[in-house]
């Protein structure tokens, strides 16, 4: 599934707008799927020079493994069980050996896809919170990098001076002094205290990326402070990101907080779309989206000489993530016509066994498998989770949209089947070769 080849990057009106060249230097990135060279060995340099031992060296490598794995045991508890903070010692050479080379990949995605929204500018002030050993900060140097035109100030807090010495090694070997992109020393701070007084105020960009799960003991109203405080310190015309792991738990909790920040007042610009006009009901909403996996990097391939490789190779690309804003800009403006003749999920329930015509967003890639595959669907109105189910021997034309379309993008689908599923609780919707399959409002659009 996360080998999906990513979508090539189209020219599209935006703030910032990539010339050809400049696509092609990032879609060539993207092709060739490998952590940047100088990262690598600084990666492996810093690990080498914070326990004084070479990479080869096999006690190093098995305390190494060790805090990979016990980090890994611990990403699956819920917060209030989990015992790592992964800002000390062998944890933080463990992040930086196993998440940080998906991290910085995902999150040049992330960039991209900001830009093809038009959300990135030729200058921008952006500020990293929970910056961790700055997968963030140095991801976006990478990215701006491939740019001619565009700067960036980086301000970014971060409360583990293990992490913050961690970062400034990668910084200072990989990230030209006076380039593009300044990266400014991190503060050291506690994120759910003041906002540190010598960060920018005003800031195009905010980014959380895999910090709020680890704040406020799973309470949604101490993140949704946290965020609102951070908003204050948003330009008018900026974003806030948030980013989280696709695990299940963490995701659902992404929804259920970004529904509390739409309640304080942001908008929520996507992945989600309010067709209806109504607020959604966030508790079982687990949707993420993937991109091609990695190629293991150099230290991931010296852990995995062991009995267990697979534990140490760290190369799938999953993440949820909304983007909010203050102005109220969202990715898809499209409603619902009035007098469509189309069924709100929130009516699904009366048609059980019935064919009816829907028009949802595509939120997952693929869940099921080859042969069977299946699509979460959501309107804004559902309480109960919608599964669209294609055998695949019924994709024809006609419907193939339905795989064919980017996560996020608003679907009509004319004629599928509703059955319910009562194991899960949950209504299939099965799309057959009867099935017609279009993008919302295309043809309002084209005419
Ligand atoms: C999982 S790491 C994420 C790092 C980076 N943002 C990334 O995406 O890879 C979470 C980071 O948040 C930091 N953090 C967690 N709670 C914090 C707090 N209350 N104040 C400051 N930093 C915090 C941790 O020290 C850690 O470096």
């Amino acid at each position: 599934m996360t080998d999906r080849q990513s979508p090539p990057l189209q020219k599209k009106t935006a703030a910032y707008t990539f010339s050809t060249s400049e696509t092609a230097r990032i879609n060539a990135f993207f092709d060739a799927r490998q952590l940047p060279d100088c990262l690598q060995k600084s990666i492996g340099n810093y690990i080498a020079k914070k326990t004084s031992k070479e990479l080869s060296d096999p006690v190093m490598l098995d305390r190494l493994r060790n805090a990979i794995v016990a980090q890994k045991d611990d990403y699956w508890k819920p917060q209030r069980m989990r015992s790592l903070q992964y800002t000390k010692g062998y944890s933080v050479l463990g992040y930086l050996a196993y998440h940080f080379p998906v991290y910085f990949m995902q999150t040049e995605h992330i960039l991209a896809m900001l830009a093809g929204d038009g959300l990135l500018k030729k200058k921008m002030t952006i500020l990293d919170i929970g910056t961790g050993p700055g997968v963030v900060p140095l991801a976006i140097a990478d990215f701006y990098s491939k740019l001619d035109d565009a700067t960036a100030d980086i301000y970014s807090v971060e409360r583990s001076e293990e992490h913050i010495e961690a970062f400034l090694f990668l910084r200072n070997a990989c990230v030209p002094k006076g380039g593009k992109v300044s990266i400014k020393t991190p503060k050291k701070e506690d994120i759910q205290r003041s906002i540190p007084t010598k960060i920018s105020e005003q800031a195009d960009l905010i980014i959380f990326s895999n910090v709020l799960n680890e704040i406020g003991k799973g309470s949604v109203d101490a993140r949704a402070d946290l965020v609102m405080r951070y908003a204050e310190r948003l330009a008018p015309d900026g974003s806030i990101l948030i980013i989280e792991p696709a695990e299940e738990n963490t995701s659902t909790q992404l929804r259920v907080l970004s529904l509390a920040l739409k309640k304080e007042g942001l908008t929520i610009h996507s992945p989600c779309s309010f067709i209806w006009g109504t607020n959604c009901t966030p508790d079982r909403c687990w949707s993420f989206t993937t991109r091609r996996c990695i190629q293991p990097t150099r230290m991931m391939e010296i852990l995995a000489k062991c009995d267990q490789p697979f534990r140490y190779i760290n190369i799938d690309i999953k993440y949820s993530y909304v983007v909010l804003r203050k102005d109220g800009k969202v990715r898809d403006t499209y409603r619902v016509p009035a007098g469509s003749r189309v069924l709100r999920i929130s009516q699904i329930h009366h048609h059980v066994d019935k064919r009816i015509n829907l028009i949802a967003a595509k939120m997952s890639e693929n869940l099921g498998d080859a042969k069977n595959l299946m699509f979460r669907l959501c309107d804004g109105t559902a309480d109960k989770l919608v599964f669209a189910v294609v055998p695949s021997f019924h994709v024809t034309p006609e419907n193939e949209a339905i795989v064919s379309a980017p996560y996020g993008t608003i679907l009509e689908l004319e004629s599928v089947h509703v059955r319910y599923n009562k194991e899960h609780d949950a209504y299939n919707v099965l799309v057959s070769r009867n099935t017609r399959v279009g993008i919302a409002g295309e043809t309002e659009r084209e005419e």
